[in-house]
């Protein structure tokens, strides 16, 4: 039997959606033949659609008219790229000065969209819009005087600190959950920050057709720092303790896999009916231990009656190898671990998408969400997410994951471009303020007056192993993979399991070239239904009669979209969302003993939301 899976559970599934089954090639949609690329072909490199090579096919005129934002949107990643990855690394620092480039401004009040577009249509619609007063006043944020530090804490322990802090938490969100609706304090309108810059709630001030996404780029990590500051401090207000930090769902340690006791208590006001009960039972009531251990590659469709998940132990595992593929793997350059550009006046997922962790984190809020409501409310959309009080501890690991990261940096820049710098987001303080806030001053959480409890950090060594036999020679890897079904051609409508040939562009680089550029791989202009969720696995290199699991080299990472809607209403120029997905390539391709190789094979496997195309796939380099 022939099988490519995720873990146990999907070895089944897996048969059962793609008959990778090597005694029935009947089952296979194709013919053996089809499947092998012809040997003299030489395998095509495909460029993605939009090159740096389309901007000079613009006519002189056209070069010359100051580019809006909104007319070369499709281009800039590429054109940047382009400058940095392939032209050499000089220019690509030098990009704050292209002409066209722009800070996210914050989002224009006035014209908060009701109800935001990306509510799904299965419910009454809604505002979430913020309170605002006639005498709209803005004041820019100033860091916070303190005499110590708020610690945050592991939300699972049971110390004395620990219990004293979080019932001053459960205390201070009852307060909190008691403001009046209207109150800009008030938890109802804590989760509506959410979902206001979620699900299109906004537009960008100055770009009034241009709508406002924090998910999928590099905004992520700072927004939701902030998003955390502010509703930590309200929360410290209430309860009049300037000391008091909330507490981290510590989900990237063993200890901390399971839904911390603290929120499964349904008379505690960090409580959430809305929450899978299998996975996140109310306490005292039964479930399998099994199943209430994160799987931070969760695979919802996999889910299903009947299936048993792995063992403790294998599960764990599986979660610390692949915090360790997100965190060390993955994060090598800041694009790679915050996410891609997205700019001011830019429509968002043209284009940009997410960093490793950003995508790790949307697969813990599909496993939290309640399946039997309509769009997995309330963590499994965006729209409703921060109406769950775990949505604030899983976002505080998610800010956690962001300071350890810059531990372990090491000589990798930092980011430093202006356009991430000088972007700026709206929120109300403690005192009802409406504070202006830069993704500058949030890149220290020391400076914002808050730590993290320092804990071992035990996925650091957890580095993946290949699944098999380590021999690589482009000839090989062909021959190991006779029931594949190879495309060559773009796009790919992702309905089965498909296989392409990536050239590399460079290949046997030395260390210190390594170093300086990440040879990434980058899958181009993906694009689907975006009111529905869609998931699909990214394998390289494996082989036909291997299983791979999340633990192995060759599982490179899995998209996850949650469903986040979609423009309806007016009728301003729709254009298609596209987003990506990019992934380090050097310690797997070290890890495979592939480093020499011309080309590398990319598996795509689809495993659920159908419709989705894929533009292109290629390899670039980033600093
Ligand atoms: Cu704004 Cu976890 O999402």
């Amino acid at each position: 039997m022939v099988s490519i899976s995720s873990s146990p559970l999907s070895l089944m599934s897996f048969n059962v959606s793609f008959n990778f089954n090597t005694s029935s090639s009947l089952l296979y949609p194709f013919s053996q033949k089809q499947h092998q690329p012809s040997k003299n072909k030489k395998p095509k490199h495909h460029k993605i659609a939009c090159t740096s090579n389309d901007t000079n096919q613009n006519s002189p005129k056209e070069q010359e008219q100051k580019p809006s934002p909104s007319n070369i949107v499709g281009h800039r990643r590429n054109v940047l790229i382009g400058l940095g990855g392939l032209y050499g690394a000089t220019t690509l620092t030098n990009n704050n000065s292209l002409a066209f480039a722009d800070p996210v401004p914050i989002p224009d009040l006035t014209k908060c969209v009701i109800p935001p577009t990306g509510l799904p249509n299965n419910i009454t619609p809604f505002s979430c819009c913020p309170p605002i007063s006639s005498n709209l006043k803005i004041i820019d944020f100033e860091f916070p005087t303190f005499k110590k530090l708020r610690v945050r804490r592991a939300a699972h322990l049971n110390d004395s600190i620990s219990i004293d802090n979080f019932a001053k938490y459960d205390k201070a969100l009852n307060l909190m959950k008691a403001l009046p609706d209207d109150d800009p304090r008030s938890f109802v309108q804590q989760a509506k920050v959410h979902c206001a810059y979620c699900v299109g709630g906004y537009t960008q001030k100055g770009y009034p057709n241009t709508e406002l996404q924090v998910h999928f780029s590099w905004l992520f990590l700072p927004f939701h720092r902030w998003y955390l500051y502010f509703y930590e401090r309200i929360l410290g207000s209430l309860i009049n303790d300037p000391t008091f930090a909330i507490p981290f769902w510590n989900w990237d340690a063993p200890d901390g896999m399971t839904a911390p006791s603290i929120f499964t208590d349904p008379n505690s006001s960090l409580f959430d009916p809305k929450r899978n009960p299998k996975h996140v039972p109310p306490k005292n009531t039964f479930s399998n231990y099994r199943d209430t251990i994160v799987d931070l590659n969760y695979n919802k469709d996999f889910d299903v009656p009947g299936t048993i998940n792995p063992r403790p132990e294998v599960r764990i595992n599986e979660n610390l190898t692949w915090m360790y593929k997100q965190m060390i793997c993955h994060a090598k350059t800041y694009r790679q671990f915050l996410g891609s550009r997205y700019r001011g006046g830019e429509e968002p997922l043209q284009n940009n998408c997410a960093g490793s962790i950003e995508s790790l984190h949307n697969h813990h809020h599909v496993w939290v969400g309640d399946r039997r409501q309509p769009n997995g409310e309330d963590m499994g959309h965006f729209y409703s997410s921060g109406r769950d009080p775990l949505f604030y501890a899983h976002h505080a690991n998610v800010d956690r994951m962001w300071s350890v990261w810059q531990t372990l940096r090491g000589k990798r820049k930092d980011c430093t471009e202006n356009d991430w710098l000088e972007s700026s987001f709206l929120f109300y303080d403690e005192n009802k303020n409406l504070v202006k806030v830069k993704v500058k001053d949030s890149v220290d959480d020391r400076k914002l007056g808050y730590v993290y409890q320092n804990l071992d950090i035990p996925w650091i060594n957890h580095k993946p192993k290949p699944s098999k036999r380590v021999q690589s020679k482009d000839n090989k890897l062909l021959a190991q993979r006779p029931l594949r079904k190879f495309v060559d051609k773009f796009p790919i409508v992702l309905d089965s399991a498909v296989s392409i040939i990536v050239k590399r562009p460079k290949k046997s680089r030395s260390l210190k070239q390594k170093e300086v550029e990440e040879e990434i791989l980058v899958i181009d202009g993906i694009e689907f239904d975006d009111n529905i969720g869609v998931m699909f696995d990214v394998l390289v290199n494996d082989d036909d009669d291997k299983v791979i699991g999340v633990e192995n080299s060759e599982f490179l990472g899995s998209f996850l979209s949650l469903p986040h809607g979609h423009n309806h209403g007016n009728n301003k120029k729709k254009e298609k969302k596209k987003t990506c997905f990019t992934r380090g390539l050097t310690d797997l391709l070290e890890d495979l003993k592939a480093d020499d190789d011309d080309s590398i094979v990319v598996t795509l496997i689809p495993r659920y939301g159908d419709g989705v195309k894929i533009s292109g796939i290629e390899i670039d380099f980033e600093e």
